[in-house]
């Protein structure tokens, strides 16, 4: 384990003239407003632990504002958009944010903590792409004239076709992990579909929201049709899913949250679409490219420091190849350089918050209660490393299925070793966690690949390779990992409704 001095990088000017316009305000019905309460709360540096900005707290009282600006555009202003003048308008935020690139990734890095590298070469990039592929969409969709027969009314003639219709106010409830891409993830199939967006960003990371509400009225995007409403889960985020005038929540975060949105939704049965977590296994066959294989399961499991839906955290490994596997990846976490994210030497960033640094060792301590081998890390950055959230990349083996750690999300660094001897019992195994977000498979023998792709109850399969992800590929979790889909065009069905038009020819 090597580790740096916290690199003072030169921040781009325009962060920190963003970071100076403190207090952060909400952004509601274009215009930038303090809480009414008149609270701030602190957002936080993960690499160091100190506080960088204060920003508005939202709680019920704004997100009902929010709602009805949201709801006063979607009437107004944004439905007499045409969906051409729409996808002008998504293609130019695109460019927008293509131009401030930098400045985002160092803000999101800043924030979250990930690594720079990651930000510019990951979130950014797919964050514009998103915006520029559903922009192409606002002018596809569309309903269908159908042949209709009616039994009971031989000889009766009909005209009858479909529209598709935005569904309304979208409440955007994400997360910390992804701050900026989940953001775009949500509003760029919400817009193009029509629909307007109130969203509510996670505590631990509001900066590049609303950095991005700025670059949203700068494209020219009618007022009101994203507001940005920071503030805590219990109070602004449970204001939004109970709330009677929001038509949609769309949510990505704990799987425990994602049951207390559904039952929120319950008032006026809003649709819910659900991102939740993973327990996602990564499998190495025996005859695998075992270096390709090590390299994408490290990667799998400590991308982001571990704190992914897609998390690999469960590697299995074929029995002879077992020891080589796990020598390969335990030599491999001991050369990750730690630090901050903004030094552009570092691999590996600090967790997002203290919170998620104790859940996460929280789960160390339970996997050495329970029986399990700790062959590195497990324990927090030293020296000028121990003021963050950092937490070295940890390796279990003599993990038993049935253990905490082999079975619920730790959302860290922190990756459990198991062979397998046979392909019906490694299925089993893998299947046998209450999620189904995604898995991998490793193998030179297509067959085996595509049975065990077949074979696996999960949203992705990434065969011989992990953690791809495209604008036009479909993303969202089998069993407990949530529904509906995500990106493609599969999106533009949880951002719109169809309505069935029947008009009398006889
Ligand atoms: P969380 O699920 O509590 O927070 C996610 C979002 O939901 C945040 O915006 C939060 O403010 C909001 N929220 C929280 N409680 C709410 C409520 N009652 N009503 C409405 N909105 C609410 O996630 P948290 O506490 O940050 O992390 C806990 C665990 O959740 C992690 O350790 C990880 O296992 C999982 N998680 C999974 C993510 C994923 O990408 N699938 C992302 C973040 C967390
Ligand atoms: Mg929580």
């Amino acid at each position: 384990m090597t580790t740096t001095a916290p690199a003072t990088t030169q921040l781009h000017s325009d962060v920190t003239e963003f970071l100076s316009k403190q207090p952060h305000k909400l952004l509601i019905g274009g215009q930038w407003k303090e809480a009414v309460s008149g609270k701030t709360f602190d957002t936080y540096n993960p690499a160091t632990s100190e506080a960088i900005a204060k920003v508005a707290e939202a709680d019920k009282k704004d997100v009902d504002e929010a709602v009805k600006a949201a709801r006063k555009a979607f009437e107004g202003p944004w439905s007499k958009v045409t969906p051409s003048e729409r996808g002008r308008l998504l293609y130019k935020l695109a460019d927008l944010i293509e131009a401030h690139a930098d400045e985002l990734a160092q803000l999101e890095t800043l924030n979250n903590g990930k690594t720079i590298r990651e930000s510019r070469k990951g979130d950014l990039p797919l964050a514009v792409d998103l915006f520029r592929y559903y922009s192409g969409w606002t002018t596809k969709i569309h309903g269908e004239t159908i042949p209709v027969s009616v039994p009971y009314a031989p000889g009766a003639k009909f005209f009858h076709y479909t529209v598709r219709e935005p569904v309304g106010v979208i409440a955007a409830i994400i997360p910390w992990n992804f701050p900026f891409l989940m953001a775009i993830e949500r509003l760029a199939p919400a817009l193009a579909c029509g629909n307007t967006v109130v969203l509510k960003p996670a505590e631990q990371t509001p900066l590049s929201s609303l950095r991005l509400g700025e670059l949203i009225l700068e494209a020219g995007i009618p007022e009101g049709v994203v507001n940005v409403v920071p503030g805590f889960g219990p109070t602004a985020g449970a204001a939004l899913a109970a709330h009677p005038d929001v038509d949609k929540v769309t949510f990505t975060g704990s799987t425990e949250v994602g049951r207390e949105i559904i039952k929120a939704s319950a008032g006026n049965l809003k649709r819910v679409s659900l991102e939740l977590g993973g327990k996602s296994p990564n499998i190495i066959f025996a005859d695998a490219d075992i270096e390709a294989a090590v390299k994408g399961a490290f990667m799998g499991i400590f991308y982001n420091q571990g704190q992914c839906c897609s998390a690999g955290s469960r590697i299995f490994v074929e029995k002879s190849k077992y020891d080589e596997v796990v020598e390969a990846l335990v030599a491999k976490a001991k050369t990750v350089r730690q630090g901050p994210g903004l030094d552009s030497t570092t691999h590996m960033g600090p967790l997002v918050s203290q919170e998620q640094l104790d859940r996460v060792t929280g789960y160390v301590a339970s996997g050495k209660k329970e029986g399990a081998k700790l062959l590195c890390g497990g324990e927090r950055g030293d020296g000028a490393l121990s003021k963050g959230y950092f937490l070295k990349p940890t390796v279990f083996v003599d993990v038993k299925d049935e253990m905490k750690i082999a079975q619920e999300e730790i959302f860290g660094p922190v990756a459990t070793v198991m062979p397998f001897e046979s392909t019906e019992e490694l299925v089993a195994r893998a299947n046998g966690t209450v999620y189904g977000l995604v898995a991998g498979i490793w193998t030179k023998d297509i067959k085996k690949a595509f049975r065990t792709a077949n074979a696996l109850r999960a949203g992705t399969i990434w065969i011989n390779c992990y953690n791809f992800v495209d604008s036009a590929a479909p993303w969202g979790g089998y069993k407990q990992s949530g529904y509906g889909r995500e990106k493609g065009p599969y999106a533009l069905e949880l951002y719109t409704q169809l309505k069935s038009v029947w008009v009398d020819l006889n």
